[in-house]
């Protein structure tokens, strides 16, 4: 998709728009999946978008033709940012469902990123294996970045060789994440960005705190954020 939008921080989303029956617009939010800082420029955008048959929008966007016309945000917004990471932080952990793992692939592209962390772990839950997207760009990653970057696929309702099967929360709390990831969660040195499916936000969040993580707030430094996508 091409537009005249401002330049955007990778991790952030836009609103996309079609006209609705009323003369008025149906909005919704979507994440710039490519990075800003890629060749063919910001103006040229890449979005990851699964259509919801009972939705409203999506279903819309899934019948697009190639040259038909969209409303795009002229500015993008999010905190979902490397720069709202706190500086002392030497482990990024990029925790998402579904769609959600648009936003990170942006981050991940960031030609700057691996000047600053020394692990990078990005954790993407899914239904079955084929909603493993990506796997060209995630190798590509992997070469670019080798040992420091960390792939965990999950797969929550098929068993998969060199996968892990269930859901975040309880993966995380019994470690076999971080053993995956072979990157120890540290509250002095990691940070977490969690995206997607607000149950899976909610869950995650609660077990983070269970071992003694903090949600990070500007007037206060914590371990981890997040971002839902309903
Ligand atoms: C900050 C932000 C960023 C977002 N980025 C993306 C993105 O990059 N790609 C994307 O597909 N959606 C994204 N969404 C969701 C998107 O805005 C819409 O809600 C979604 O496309 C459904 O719109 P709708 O009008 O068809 O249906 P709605 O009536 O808005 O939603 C119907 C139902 O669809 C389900 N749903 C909504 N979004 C998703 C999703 N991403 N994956 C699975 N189920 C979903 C929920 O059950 C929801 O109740 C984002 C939302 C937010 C808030
Ligand atoms: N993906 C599909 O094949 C499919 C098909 C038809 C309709 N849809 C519609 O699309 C929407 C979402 O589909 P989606 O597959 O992209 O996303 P999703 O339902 O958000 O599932 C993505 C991953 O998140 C996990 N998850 C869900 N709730 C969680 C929680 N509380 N804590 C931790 N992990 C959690 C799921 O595990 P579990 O599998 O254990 O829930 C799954 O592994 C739904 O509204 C659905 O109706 C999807």
């Amino acid at each position: 998709m091409e537009a005249p939008i401002e330049a955007y921080q990778a991790g952030q989303f836009t609103k996309l728009a079609l006209p609705d029956e009323n003369g008025g617009w149906v909005r919704r939010a979507y994440s710039i999946v490519n990075n800003p800082k890629q060749a063919e420029g910001h103006q040229q955008m890449e979005f990851l978008i699964i259509a919801d048959d009972s939705g409203e929008l999506s279903p819309r966007l899934q019948s697009l033709n190639s040259g038909d016309e969209i409303f795009v945000g002229n500015e993008a917004a999010g905190f979902m940012t490397t720069d709202e990471v706190p500086q002392n932080v030497d482990d990024l952990w990029l925790l998402s469902t579904g769609t959600a793992i648009g936003p990170f692939i942006s981050i991940l592209e960031t030609p700057s990123l691996g000047a600053r962390f020394k692990n990078i772990v990005l954790v993407h839950a899914v239904r079955t294996e084929s909603e493993l997207i990506y796997q060209e760009r995630i190798q590509s990653l992997l070469n670019r970045y080798e040992k420091r970057f960390h792939y965990v696929p999950i797969i929550s309702r098929e068993h998969v060789t060199g996968t892990l099967c269930g859901r975040i929360p309880s993966l995380l709390l019994n470690g076999e994440l971080e053993h995956n990831a072979k990157c120890q969660l540290s509250t002095t040195h990691s940070f977490l960005y969690i995206c997607g499916n607000p149950n899976m936000v909610k869950d995650t969040s609660k077990a983070l705190q269970e071992l003694g993580f903090n949600k990070h707030l500007r007037r206060k430094i914590g371990q981890f954020s997040s971002e839902n996508y309903w």
